[in-house]
């Protein structure tokens, strides 16, 4: 028994003693596909796994994601310090429920909602999860208005561009919906009024209509839809709602372009969603889904919670998550304000403008968008350049992850996929100089394909989802 007690003390020095690169774990192949049956020192395993991950490479030269990739040390402590709260447990973290009520109520006045301090809304993991809600409420509210009117309610649809986000052809499978997709014409790649306006009908739950396009960052003109459905309902007596998927522009457009309506200054928009995980500026994953007011929202969606005596909605799709994110988005909103907001949004911009510039400055390149909407632009290779012969732009994208940059080439939507286009999103932590560090890797990609007159030029690229 003694020595047995000794020889555990020795093994148990050894393990403290042994460097950490010269241990089991690190000079054999650990199992990948069945748990270990010993334990490993915690020090250890914390190498092996960040090793792993430097694989992954290095999320602030991923110019394709939209999603936050800086933010301060404080703003990390409150996460770290919130992670073991579940934000479903309103009842029992009153003061994390207090905190997303006031971000609700704080984002309700940046969109301009008619009553702010008894604002409508929820956070939610991601605007996927807020579209959903937004669309589930428009269908509930359609079929409530058809039930009245004695019509059937078999064969709702939705009326939106076919440059839409994933979520919202995910929205139309899971709740089967009918997707009517205004489809991309020659220059335009986003939805616009008139073509809307050809695919609505009785049966048309809401418009969704974006404010920066996934695939170009532009806005979609949300005032001139509302318009094109105010003279519709004049017509035909049908009001048909907007939800603005505002994912990404409902955290730019409200800094750097305010006088621009596009939220609840336009009365037929019913809801927007929001990525806070995007220029909300806090990391994955936060949403926000709100509405212009309670009418929107059918009771029988939604779940009350009570907390510090107040009352709180739960409409959901998902239970339990951290209270980290939320708790993030409040100190952003306390740290930066309003006019810190400002500021981050425009010198993304400044620099997407600057960047853009020169980009089509290169000469191969002709821009489609500049950045000047959302801090989000994409250029195409001029049609007529004998380069395009030898490389495309998923050859260039290849080039640069080189370098490390991930700058996505992708198809356009239909009826545009023949075009291939190459996108960068400008967010906060992408400085001048990072700019100028991108622009001189691909002068000298450019260089490097000059110099392969036999380089075969790749026809498909990764499999590069938005
Ligand atoms: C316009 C738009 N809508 C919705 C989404 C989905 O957002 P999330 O990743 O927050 O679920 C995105 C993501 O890029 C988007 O750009």
């Amino acid at each position: 028994m003694h020595e047995k007690k000794k020889k555990a003390q020795s093994v148990a020095e050894e393990s403290v003693l042994t460097p950490i690169y010269a241990s089991r774990e690190m000079t054999r192949r650990i199992p990948k596909h069945r748990m270990p049956e010993q334990s490993t020192a915690p020090e250890t395993v914390y190498n092996l796994i960040h090793d792993e991950l430097i694989m992954d490479g290095n999320s602030r030269q991923n110019l394709a994601t939209f999603v936050t990739t800086w933010m301060e040390p404080q703003a990390k402590q409150l996460m770290a310090e919130c992670f073991d709260k579940n934000m479903i447990d309103r009842d029992e973290y009153p003061q994390t429920a207090e905190i997303e009520s006031r971000c609700v109520n704080m984002l309700a006045n940046l969109w301009n909602s008619p009553d702010h301090e008894t604002a409508t809304g929820t956070s939610t993991v991601g605007s996927s999860e807020a579209a959903m809600l937004g669309g589930m409420a428009m269908k509930w509210n359609w079929r409530d208005k058809m039930k009245k009117a004695g019509k059937p309610i078999d064969k709702p649809n939705i009326v939106m561009g076919a440059n839409t986000q994933v979520c919202w052809h995910k929205f139309c499978k899971y709740w089967d919906i009918e997707a009517r997709e205004v489809t991309a014409e020659g220059d335009r790649f986003t939805l616009n009024a008139e073509e809307a306006l050809k695919l609505v009908d009785e049966n048309t739950i809401g418009v969704v209509v974006i404010m920066g396009s996934t695939m170009d960052g532009k806005y979609e003109p949300v005032q001139e839809v509302a318009e094109a459905l105010d003279r519709y309902q004049e017509q035909t007596g049908l009001d048909i709602p907007i939800h603005v998927d505002g994912a990404s522009g409902a955290f730019i457009a409200p800094f750097i372009q305010p006088d621009l309506e596009w939220d609840f200054r336009v009365p037929r928009v019913i809801s927007i969603n929001a990525s806070g995980h995007k220029y909300g500026l806090v990391y994955p994953g936060v949403g926000w889904a709100l509405w212009r007011d309670k009418q929107y929202l059918p009771e029988d969606l939604v779940f009350h919670v009570n907390y510090l005596g107040g009352d709180m909605i739960d409409f959901s799709i998902n239970f339990s998550r951290p209270g980290s994110q939320v708790v993030a988005q409040y100190y952003n909103f306390l740290r930066l304000g309003r006019d810190g907001y400002q500021r981050v949004q425009q010198s993304c911009q400044d620099t997407a403008l600057y960047l853009s510039g020169e980009i089509a400055k290169l000469g191969p390149f002709e821009l489609i968008t500049d950045g000047s909407d959302i801090p989000v632009f994409c250029w195409k290779l001029k049609d007529d350049m004998a380069e395009t012969r030898n490389y495309t732009l998923y050859d260039m994208a290849d080039k640069l992850r080189e370098r490390g940059w991930l700058v996505p080439a992708y198809r356009m939507p239909p009826n545009r996929q023949d075009l291939v286009v190459q996108r960068v999103v400008v967010k906060e932590g992408f400085s001048h100089d990072m700019a100028d560090m991108l622009l001189k890797d691909m002068s000298k990609a450019l260089e490097w394909f000059r110099g392969q007159p036999h380089l075969i030029a790749k026809k498909q690229g990764g499999n590069f989802h938005h």
